[in-house]
């Protein structure tokens, strides 16, 4: 058995190296059209972050995991091949800005059915809309010269930033496959393959349609929590609770459960958008018009919430941040990565540029080129004027120098333990900070003299708070007060 593998990004980089790792007797190569992209792979600097990966690469690396730009050959030579390329929301045409753009997809397709010369299992591993596995099918059976393809579908549930905890110790890994003895076969042997380290009673098999479904809803559901909470953060912050006590309380109940209640600036990643979109698109065709609405609106909360931060800044900041220096912290999606593929901060800062805000922005891993080629596509602002309004910054002091305000947009670690001394020293008074992701130390950033505003949050503390909401007055109106359990 030999693998190959389509696309070395942030999905097969990560897979590829594990599968490698835990069967050393299987060859696996993964090649790119990204040249740039493969040196990386092959030298001591690997072109994504993400933690304990370096160590996984350099366990097979050169033994039997190889990284390379022979697409050709790699098809020829594998008998199974993953397919992991990017699948970027549609910009043009029908169903721009939501359907998935297969472009790269159909490429693979054609270019496995052009060079095989032997059957093949096709792995679907991208996050492919419903009935991918099927236009694949037909593609490389229209196109082959009698070889037998099959086309299975394994979706990948890892997440950024613990992608090898995840490819370690999956909650279940599933494959999909077609109802035939071949079909079953194909099955099995990728079966056999995860068996090497994942409990055989993690690895759930379905049909190649189900499985494709199940990538999407499973990211559909996790967004929806994360707008939940972030529509609850509006109410408390009207109200005077604590989202983050909220969810505490609520996340006890083991059938909702603690994760994914983290109320926060907005969800990103390269995922969570792309996939409710494609849901939705789905649901459309299908003239489901309603539950179309239904998904649409948890991606609707999510740019509210973006947005919601943003006036809340410009309102705290005298209703005006034209001129004024804003140290942002963090670019990435989340921590522990140096995605920022549909970021909340691209949002939050090109909605602070529209507001003639200057930018000086630090994160622990996002390149500064990357922030800058991400920013100069979303502001749309001529080169010159990016240059003058955006710096980016080699650590949170300098960022923080002659600012009026701290924004906090990815979670790092390091945000919160900083020397908030040192950086209050270095702002402009008064210092505001706005954590967008609730990390920082809001007591002692308060007893330094800051003015904290945090998501859910009230923005005094609560002690001080002038009026409790009148219970005689509301239970008179007949509203309950008290929790019925
Ligand atoms: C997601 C899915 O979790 C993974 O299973 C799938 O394969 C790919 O998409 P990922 O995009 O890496 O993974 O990130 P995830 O950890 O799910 O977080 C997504 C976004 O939601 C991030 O921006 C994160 O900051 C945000 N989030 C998450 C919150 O705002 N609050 C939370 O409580 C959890
Ligand atoms: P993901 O997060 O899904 O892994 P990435 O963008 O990180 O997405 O990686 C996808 C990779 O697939 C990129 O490195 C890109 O160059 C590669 N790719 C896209 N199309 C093709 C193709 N037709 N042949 C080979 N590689 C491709």
């Amino acid at each position: 058995m030999k693998i190959c593998c389509i696309g070395a990004g942030y999905v097969g980089g990560p897979t590829m190296a594990m599968i490698a790792a835990r069967c050393p007797d299987i060859p696996v190569t993964v090649v790119d059209v990204n040249e740039a992209r493969i040196a990386a792979w092959n030298s001591e600097e690997l072109p994504i972050y993400e933690p304990g990966l370096d160590a996984i690469v350099r366990t097979a690396r050169g033994r039997n995991l190889f990284f390379s730009t022979d697409v050709d050959g790699a098809i020829r030579d594998a008998d199974m091949i993953f397919v992991s390329v990017n699948t970027p929301s549609k910009t043009y045409g029908i169903g721009a800005g939501r359907a998935a753009d297969l472009t790269n997809v159909e490429l693979c397709a054609r270019r496995i059915a052009a060079v095989a010369e032997g059957d093949k299992i096709v792995v679907e591993k991208s996050t492919l809309p419903v009935r991918t596995a099927e236009s694949l099918q037909r593609i490389l059976r229209a196109n082959g010269s009698g070889h037998r393809f099959e086309v299975l579908s394994n979706p990948e549930f890892l997440a950024e930033g613990t992608a090898i905890a995840d490819l370690e110790r999956p909650d279940r890994v599933l494959i999909g496959g077609e109802s035939t003895p071949s079909g079953h076969a194909a099955v099995q042997r990728l079966v056999d393959i995860y068996a090497r380290w994942v409990p055989r009673e993690r690895i759930l098999t379905a049909s190649v349609w189900s499985s494709e479904l199940s990538k999407l809803v499973s990211n559909a559901l996790l967004a929806q929590r994360v707008s939940s909470v972030n529509a609850l953060s509006a109410l408390c912050e009207a109200t005077g609770a604590d989202v983050e006590e909220v969810a505490a309380a609520a996340g006890r109940d083991s059938r909702i459960g603690h994760r994914f209640l983290n109320a926060s600036v907005g969800f990103g990643g390269s995922c969570f958008q792309k996939d409710i979109l494609n849901l939705v698109y789905l649901c459309e065709h299908y003239d489901l018009d309603e539950v179309a609405a239904y998904w649409t609106q948890v991606v609707e909360i999510n740019d509210w919430q973006k947005q919601r931060f943003v006036r809340r800044m410009i309102r705290t900041m005298f209703n005006t941040i034209a001129g004024k220096r804003i140290a942002v912290l963090g670019f990435a999606f989340k921590k522990d990565t140096d995605d920022a593929r549909e970021s909340p901060a691209i949002d939050v800062c090109r909605a602070l540029l529209a507001e003639h805000a200057e930018l000086a922005i630090f994160d622990p891993k996002v390149s500064a080129e990357a922030i800058r080629a991400a920013l100069r596509q979303a502001a749309g602002l001529p080169e010159a004027e990016l240059d003058r309004r955006v710096v980016c910054g080699p650590d949170v002091y300098s960022a923080a120098d002659g600012a009026h305000a701290l924004a906090v947009l990815t979670e790092w670690e390091e945000f919160r333990h900083l020397d908030f001394v040192e950086i209050h020293d270095r702002m402009k008074k008064p210092a505001f900070a706005f954590d967008g992701r609730n990390i920082l130390p809001h007591d002692a950033l308060r007893a330094l003299g800051f003015e904290v505003h945090a998501i859910g949050k009230p923005a005094v503390p609560r002690d001080l708070l002038p009026v409790q909401p009148d219970a005689a007055a509301l239970t008179a109106g007949g509203a309950r007060l008290s929790p019925r359990s």
